[in-house]
């Protein structure tokens, strides 16, 4: 499904603990890692769809991360808005391999 992508490794797995988020600077890119309750790992784009301010600035809350500039709220496993409804992060494909997080950047591999 996704094995034709580039992959980038983004850190250790034990770098995000479970309940935890961080910040990477991969390449050209940033990336938000998301570790939840439960071991689920996503990745997202750490700008928030509202007006670009860092999602990182935001807290983390069980599945839900609220943006600190206005408070929007996303479920963070499915990328989806909670409030409002109707809007949604940038995900990337994510992946674990030698105990490290791998992202891939679909759109600025395509002439790589
Ligand atoms: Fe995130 Fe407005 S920029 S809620």
């Amino acid at each position: 499904m996704t094995d034709d992508l580039e992959y980038h490794k983004v850190c250790e797995l034990d770098d995000v603990w479970e309940g935890e988020m961080e910040l990477f600077d991969v390449g050209e890119n940033e990336v938000l890692i998301i570790h939840s309750p439960g071991m689920e790992l996503r990745a997202y784009s750490p700008i928030c769809p509202h007006q670009e301010f860092s999602l990182f600035d935001g807290e983390l809350e069980n599945c839900v991360l609220t943006c600190s500039a206005h408070l929007w709220q996303f479920d963070v496993l499915s990328g989806e808005g909670v409030n409002p409804t109707g809007t949604s992060l940038t995900s990337y494909p994510i992946k674990v391999e030698d105990e490290a997080i791998w992202v891939a950047f679909p759109e600025n591999d395509k002439d790589s």
